[in-house]
């Protein structure tokens, strides 16, 4: 088959007039920083997940961060999660001090598997944190159900979860803590930039406080017109706020969430109609409960060849790809602070040497995609 000449990259946002026409006007407005558009973004978000409150962040990272502080999980605590997921998650619960506890995922859909849950809780046990994993819900009824029954928090990191619903349900439904992240690759962007959804209305509080430096009133409102300028801070808090700048970017990307997650589904269909059957490859598993994928990444697993090579082939092909994700519980910290260790997680290991993402934006044109089948092919025909 023909080379093509230009790069197809793993991701690249959706940028059109609307993101420019929005983050122009905020620009001339006279406020870029956090301000209406941050609140209209919140309010947003609140009607697409139905959750009672959403908190706009510069990151998910720092949703998760200032959540588990909130949350007053610890030194001393557990906290349940899957090691296929972003250093992020981890990297939160280390901080803290708290000890993440690895649960095994499905091989198929790379989710959390929540058959397994239940025996890795003890005394200690504090939180579950599933992973939406890329676009697919985890089985909320089940971890709903397994956190009733012991008392436990859930955190869901719903990441790669903007346009995922499980039954019906928006991820960030459930009542819960949920956190989102709008980095350039996923299925929203606000160049960066993240959101809490919850229905707690003291954690909102408490939330919006460990924000913003502790101070209880937004600085648009001090500085309005007859807005009164003092201010108290009866805790410390952090810099974790978004831009208007950033929001208004965020609030043109989900204003076009159908018609972007839309064009994501039709990649996603022509790569397993294209895929199916290849002799080498194996597909993403398709959840057996009803849900929605928002399609965020489209990994598959190579079998018949050395995953290194297959992604310099890809590279001679001018075709991106991604890793998602190497197992956080053999990156090198983890294995010397918690003293986790190859063999504990068998499908997590399975998965985790052949993974790889193949291309998935938007603005991919569905020949792009045939592009890619007929490479992947041509690969594993030869090598
Ligand atoms: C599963 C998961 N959780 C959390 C994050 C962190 O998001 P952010 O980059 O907005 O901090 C990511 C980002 O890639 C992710 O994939």
């Amino acid at each position: 088959m023909k080379i093509r000449e230009d790069f197809l990259p793993l991701s690249k946002p959706s940028v059109g007039e609307k993101e420019i026409n929005n983050v122009l006007n905020c620009m001339k407005s006279g406020w870029i920083t956090t301000g209406p558009s941050c609140k209209e973004f919140e309010d947003k978000f609140c009607e697409l997940t139905g959750a009672s409150h959403a908190i706009a962040l510069s990151s998910a990272t720092a949703g998760m961060h200032i959540a588990l502080l909130a949350l007053k999980i610890g030194q001393g605590d557990e906290v349940i999660t899957p090691s296929m997921t972003f250093a992020s998650t981890v990297n939160m619960i280390a901080i803290r001090k708290a000890k993440p506890v690895f649960v095994d995922i499905d091989y198929d859909t790379l989710n959390i598997d929540a058959d397994l849950i239940e025996e890795k809780i003890t005394s200690n046990t504090k939180a579950i944190i599933p992973v939406h994993f890329a676009g697919v819900p985890a089985d909320m009824d089940k971890i709903i159900k397994i956190a009733k029954k012991h008392n436990l928090l859930i955190i869901e990191d719903a990441a790669h979860a903007v346009g995922t619903y499980y039954k019906g349900v928006h991820a960030g439904g459930f009542g819960h803590i949920a956190i989102f992240s709008f980095h350039p690759i996923k299925n929203i962007t606000s160049g960066e930039g993240g959101m809490i959804t919850l229905s707690d209305e003291k954690l909102q509080k408490d939330l919006s406080l460990l924000r913003f430096h502790g101070i209880e009133r937004d600085a648009w409102k001090r500085y309005g017109k007859g807005g009164n300028p003092e201010y108290d801070i009866c805790q410390p808090g952090f810099k974790y706020n978004l831009p208007d700048m950033l929001a208004a970017l965020g609030l043109a990307q989900l204003s076009r969430l159908d018609e972007i997650n839309r064009k994501r589904a039709e990649i996603a269909a022509i790569y397993m109609k294209g895929l199916k059957d290849v002799t080498g490859l194996e597909l993403p598993g398709i959840a057996e409960y009803s849900h929605v994928n928002a399609n965020h990444l489209f990994v598959v697993k190579v079998l018949s060849m050395d995953r290194g090579l297959f992604m310099e082939k890809l590279s001679e092909y001018n075709i991106g790809y991604g890793l998602h994700f190497p197992a956080c519980h053999l990156l090198n910290y983890i294995k010397e602070e918690f003293g986790t260790e190859k063999g504990m997680l068998p499908e997590t290991e399975r998965a985790a040497k052949k993974i790889i993402s193949l291309p998935l934006f938007p603005d991919m044109k569905n020949d792009d995609a045939s592009y890619v089948c007929e490479a992947i092919k041509e690969i594993l025909r030869k090598y």
